[in-house]
Parts: structure tokens; C-alpha cells; sequence
């Protein structure tokens, strides 16, 4: 097999550990076969004769992993953010998640959350749809053609939504198996299904049994929310009484994680029996920092899911946030952290800039696999940030370089972007 190797040039700068980072300045990032080689200070001999892009003074970093993000409410970001979860579902959610019932209509609004995703620091993703398969279909052929590496669900939802959008319990597991054939007769490189039940309001115990027989049948996971606001706890509760707490409720069925990889959004809420469980069952938690403040849910205890090694990522869930991109994510984490640590529990320290950066790196990577790290043999997903725009007088040292980028950073710095070794077009 002919090696495919190549070497980026500039100041590396990854994830050590969740609390430090590894640092080279002006070092070489080698790819081959689509996996990361190694960090090196010199380049060794036998490297050399290699192609070497040399991106000069910028930052070369991991690609951000975005482990919760809706697609179809990307036409309504930063909009009607002055309800409560359950009611701004009602209102602003579901008319126009409606709207993708047209392909024509998706087509346009796909486009535009396809193409700003491509041209963001993100390079991975776990994607709700809606609950329709030809615009869930159309979506996934877009993302393929980003080259971002992605998982995309078509939203199932059975009971408690508005007639338009619901699906009868046979229609939802039907139409979610011929989604299931139709991506696998595409044959995308990049692009994968995951289950989506929307949350336990949205789905019927008979709708999440039928769910985990496509589960088993083709081997994939699942993605949902979970203990985000309370008046969505007390509902699970008296949906399902038999839940001793909201994640049972999927748990029973099979659908939290243990032989099945979940991703759970938010767990603003989640207790001790909860949070016990995600840690035996390998959930991962994706906490949406930006939304859960948009939607006044309140505030994770990030800090406490770390401390008891609860697998954790960073989710923009858009639309519930207003952006796509993660550097506003890593930050509005940090600042929701000390607001949470000064007013609510002081037990429960602030997050630092390495420890958000890691989420959004290797933290949630992990879902993905070898993702999120420099360290070889992960696969060779970097991004380059030409961070000149943010002008300061006097040269600044990598790390502040690095925190700057999270507070002040988009897409306007991203010079250059690799997915599994592969260059992704950002015009
Ligand atoms: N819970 C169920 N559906 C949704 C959604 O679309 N966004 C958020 N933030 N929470 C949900
Ligand atoms: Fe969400």
C-alpha cells in the first residue's frame, strides 16, 4: 500500500491530559495514512522528503468535536429565546422543524447549517435531523460532502407532539428502518446513523421497545436529552412511574449506553443514582452550556461529572444555542462554571480554559474513537488558526493564545482544516 504522509508546520497545541496541555512551538504535526504519526520538535531524518505545509506562526490544533447540535433549528438561531424549554418547543420548535416536510425547504436550510459547519473549527458531529427521512437523508448526503466526520439521527417522536410533526408508533419505527437502508445503500465514508428518540416525553415505551431492535440489528447508538429542566423531569416522572429517575426511562429499554454507545445532552439535574449510572453504562454527557442558559434550564455540575469520571463533551445545541461554534461553547462553559461555583455550590470548583478545551477536544472525541488528541496513532483531524485578526501589542505565548481563541475566536480564523487526514475546503 502506497503511505500517505504529510506534515503540518506551526505551534501545536492539544490536550496533555484534562488539566494541561501539551505544547509545541514551531514544531511538525506528521500525518500518515490518516492518522497522526507524531509531535515532533525536530523533524526526524527519516521524515524528511515529505510534503511540509508550513502554516508559519499559527496555532495547529485538534478538531472540535460538537456533540449535540440540531440542524433544522440552525434557521432559528439566535431567535425566540424568551421561553422555557417545554414551551419554546411548542412554539418556536416545532413549527419549524414542520417545515422540513418539504425537501425543497431543507434543501435551502441544510445548505446553509452544512456549509457554516464546514467552514467552523468543528470537524465532528452528532446531528439530530427531524422526524422526516427524505430531508434526514438529504441532510446526511450534505454533511458527507463537507468531509466533516459526522453521526446523523432522524428524530423519532410518537406521543406529546402537535399532529403535524407526530408519527403513529409503527409509521416511526418503519420510516427509522428504511432511513437505516437507505444510508447504508449510499455507502458514505463519513456520514452514520444514530437513533434519536427526541427525549422520554417524545416516545412511547413501545416506540423505545422497537427502537432497541434497530439498535441491536445494526449495531448503532443512540442520541437524546436528559434531566434538562424540571418541569421535563416531573413529566418523565409521571409518564413513567416505574422510573426511579429520568435515565431508567431509557435505561429499561436498552438505550443508555453499556452495549450501546449514548449520548446524553445536558443532565442539568441528574442525581447521584443518575449520574452513578451514566459512569457504569459509558453514557456520554454532552453539556450545551449556551443553551442551557438560552432556555433557562440552569447551570451541569461539570466539575462533578469530571470528579467521578463520567464520560463528558460539549454540545452547542443549536438552536437552544445560538452558534455553531465551539469556542463560544468552551467559554460560555468556563463563565457558566464560576456562576454555578458562586452562587449555587461552592464544593464544586470553576472549569479552567484547558479543562473546557479538552471537552471539546478528546472528551468528547472519545465518542468517535482515537479523536481528539495529537497523540499518535489518533486520527489526523487538525485545525489551523491564523489568529493575526486579534491584534495585541506585544507577542502573546501560546497558551494565552489558546484562551484567547476561546473567548474571542470563529470562523474567521480557521486557515486550514484536516479530517482523518484529508483537507477540507473552507471557501
Ligand atoms: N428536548 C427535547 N427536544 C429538545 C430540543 O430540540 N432542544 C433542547 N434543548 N432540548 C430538547
Ligand atoms: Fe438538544
Amino acid at each position: 500500500m502506497n503511505e500517505s504522509i504529510f506534515i503540518l508546520k506551526g505551534n501545536i497545541v492539544y490536550s496533555k491530559n484534562q488539566t494541561e496541555l501539551a505544547i509545541c512551538k514551531q514544531g511538525y504535526l506528521v500525518s500518515k495514512n490518516g492518522k497522526t504519526e507524531g509531535v515532533y520538535q525536530t523533524l526526524p531524518f527519516r521524515l524528511g522528503g515529505n510534503p511540509i505545509h508550513d502554516y508559519g506562526d499559527c496555532l495547529i490544533i485538534p478538531g472540535l468535536v460538537d456533540l449535540h447540535v440540531h440542524a433544522p433549528q440552525y434557521s432559528f438561531r439566535g431567535l425566540g429565546m424568551d421561553l422555557e424549554l417545554l414551551e419554546w418547543l411548542e412554539v418556536n420548535t416545532f413549527p419549524e422543524e414542520a417545515k422540513f416536510e418539504s425537501l425543497d425547504y431543507a434543501e435551502r436550510a441544510y445548505r446553509i447549517f452544512a456549509d457554516n459547519l464546514r467552514k467552523s473549527a468543528t470537524t465532528r458531529a452528532c446531528i439530530f435531523g427531524t422526524v422526516h427521512r427524505p430531508a434526514t437523508l438529504l441532510l446526511m448526503d450534505l454533511m458527507e460532502k463537507t468531509g466533516l466526520d459526522t453521526f446523523v439521527g432522524k428524530v423519532n417522536m410518537d406521543r406529546n407532539a402537535p399532529e403535524y410533526l407526530r408519527e403513529e408508533t409503527e409509521e416511526s419505527a418503519e420510516e427509522t428502518l428504511e432511513w437505516i437502508k437507505d444510508v447504508l445503500h449510499r455507502k458514505y465514508q463519513n456520514t452514520r446513523p444514530i437513533l434519536t428518540p427526541r427525549f422520554t416525553p417524545s416516545c412511547t415505551d413501545e416506540l423505545m421497545e422497537e427502537l432497541k431492535k434497530l439498535q441491536i440489528r445494526f449495531s448503532l447508538p443512540v442520541q437524546s436529552h436528559l434531566s434538562e429542566n424540571q418541569g421535563e423531569i416531573q413529566w418523565v416522572s409521571e409518564l413513567c412511574p416505574w422510573a426511579e429517575f429520568y435515565g431508567e426511562a431509557y435505561d429499561r429499554f436498552g438505550l443508555f449506553g453499556a452495549d450501546c454507545p449514548t449520548i446524553m445532552a445536558h443532565c442539568v439535574y441528574s442525581g447521584s443514582r443518575e449520574i452513578a449510572r451514566m459512569k457504569e453504562n459509558g453514557v456520554f454527557i454532552a453539556h450545551c452550556p449556551e443553551s442551557n442558559m438560552n432556555v433557562s434550564s440552569g447551570i451541569a455540575p461539570v466539575r462533578r461529572f469530571l470528579q467521578e469520571g463520567v464520560r463528558v463533551g460539549i454540545g452547542s445545541d443549536v438552536a437552544g444555542g445560538s452558534t455553531e461554534n465551539l469556542f463560544r461553547a468552551m467559554a460560555h462553559a468556563v463563565q457558566a462554571s464560576k456562576l454555578r461555583w458562586r452562587i449555587q455550590d461552592q464544593s464544586l470548583q470553576p472549569l479552567s480554559a484547558e479543562e473546557v478545551f479538552y471537552l471539546a477536544t478528546k472528551g468528547g472525541g472519545a465518542f468517535f474513537g482515537k479523536v481528539g488528541s495529537f497523540e499518535k496513532g489518533y486520527d489526523f483531524d487538525a485545525v489551523v488558526l491564523d489568529d493575526s485578526r486579534l491584534a495585541h501589542p506585544q507577542p502573546l505565548d501560546i497558551r494565552s493564545r489558546l484562551e484567547r481563541m476561546i473567548y474571542l475566536g470563529d470562523e474567521r480564523e480557521v486557515r486550514a482544516k484536516y479530517v482523518k487526514g484529508q483537507s477540507i475546503r473552507l471557501s
